[in-house]
């Protein structure tokens, strides 16, 4: 006889039955939506420069408190972007978390640079300062931190140890569009802020990016690097500071197309007028979640910091199979998502073993010397709290679960609960 304590992995009945209570879908849209879109069609405006581009630049500029956004095509160009308008290239040297997406490291490696990868604190999976401290060379040019699932690095110590060592530091808020650290928004911390608005992303056209920034002068070669090398419209003329772009040139610099469309524009106009409310909701929830969880022995959940106010991208906590009889992470993650009818999965590979970053399979692009290709070689480098976090504890949900009802979130831990109950069975 099945019990009703039987996990549904089993055959028992599941926490949750999605077909009677399905959770939030993703991506939210409305009659604005549908309205713009058609607009943008209607008016043959479909390409870059339009009035919608310029709107959401201002409003996006304003939402995250700097005086430039950019947009671009996605947020994988807008990390490339903002390395080379920094001036960042060959013979340099840049610090990343080995836990992201392969693209932080990547563009590093598509400007010629060399991304060194630093391994994350535990508690949040974001750059561990004193591990940036170690790694700094006299070739050293920047920092990357990574906001990842929303947590921050201690962003204090971080940024001293940048404006100490001269070093520039480019935000990568793919997963922080809102939350603040001492009361300044995720993008306006550091010299430039890389913003995705892919389709998993808080704020999305299904494709986009955003770059932001205070200074005038990247935001000018920000906006020509984005734009064929054209010179801003409204900020033509010659500037030479420091990144080597205009000295021989007052107008044009080399670059490619990666501009974002009125369509995309548009949509993200719709978006960012619901983002704060649905940044609140997922909040709540968050909190809620997270405070439910210290009250379960085995599940830990991320730091969150007094200088901060949140901003919660996918929910993500740890877990401790010790505390569970010793049930293999993975299995957790297999019979919670069978109890919720929710997709559980596991962290980003940590970069120096992850599928998807081989700068070695592209010998024709990145071969340039015998010494760069060892320099870039991911194995290099050693990530124990990345390959942990990775292996034993990570457990990280889509965030629009987040934009349920209190009881969606009692579900969540309910499940928790009940694998922690049948954790021998299973
Ligand atoms: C941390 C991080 N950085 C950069 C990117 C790249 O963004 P995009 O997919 O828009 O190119 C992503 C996308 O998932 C990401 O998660």
């Amino acid at each position: 006889m099945i019990k009703t304590s039987t996990p549904a992995l089993l055959g028992g009945n599941p926490v949750r039955d999605v077909n009677s209570k399905p959770w939030p879908s993703w991506p939210i849209w409305g009659k604005e939506e549908e309205k713009v879109l058609l607009d943008v069609l209607h008016s043959g405006v479909w390409s870059y420069n339009g009035k919608w581009e310029k709107q959401f630049n201002a409003a996006f500029a304003s939402y995250v408190g700097t005086k430039h956004c950019i947009s671009a095509v996605n947020g994988t160009v807008t990390l490339q972007l903002a390395l080379e308008a920094l001036g960042i290239g060959w013979g340099d040297e840049v610090i990343l978390p080995g836990l992201t997406w392969q693209a932080t490291a990547a563009t590093v490696i598509d400007v010629n640079a060399v991304p060194i990868l630093v391994d994350v604190c535990e508690d949040t999976w974001c750059l561990d300062p004193a591990k940036v401290r170690e790694a700094i060379t006299p070739r050293t040019r920047a920092i990357i931190p990574v906001h990842l699932y929303g947590c921050f690095t201690d962003m204090d110590e971080l940024m001293s140890i940048a404006r100490e060592n001269n070093l520039f530091v480019i935000e990568d808020c793919a997963h922080k569009h809102g939350g603040t650290w001492r009361g300044q928004k995720a993008g306006s911390i550091g010299d430039i802020g890389s913003f995705s608005f892919q389709l998993s992303k808080h704020l999305t056209a299904g494709e986009g990016g955003a770059l932001t920034t205070n200074d005038e002068d990247l935001a000018s070669k920000l906006d020509a690097l984005r734009n064929c090398g054209r010179r801003p419209e409204t900020a033509a003329g010659s500037s030479d500071k420091g990144a080597g772009y205009y000295e021989d040139d007052g107008n044009f610099i080399q670059s490619g197309n990666y501009r974002i469309t009125e369509f995309q524009a548009a949509l993200l106009t719709c978006g960012l007028k619901r983002m704060p409310d649905q940044n609140n909701l997922r909040d709540k929830n968050a909190s809620y979640l997270n405070e439910k969880l210290e009250g379960i022995d085995g599940v830990l959940p991320m730091r969150r910091d007094d200088r901060e106010e949140p901003a919660f991208f996918n929910f993500s906590f740890r877990y401790d199979r010790k505390k569970f009889r010793n049930l293999p992470v993975e299995k957790f993650r297999e019979a919670i998502s069978t109890e919720l009818g929710l997709q559980v999965d596991t962290c980003y590979e940590p970069l120096n073993n992850a599928s998807l970053y081989c700068p070695h399979t592209k010998p024709s692009r990145h071969r340039i010397t015998d010494k760069y290709w060892d320099q870039i070689n991911p194995k290099r480098f050693s990530l124990p709290v990345c390959e942990k976090v990775y292996e034993q504890q990570a457990i990280c949900m889509h965030h629009s679960a987040l934009l349920g009802i209190t009881e969606d979130m009692d579900d969540i831990i309910n499940a928790i609960l009940k694998i922690r109950e049948s954790a021998e069975e299973l």
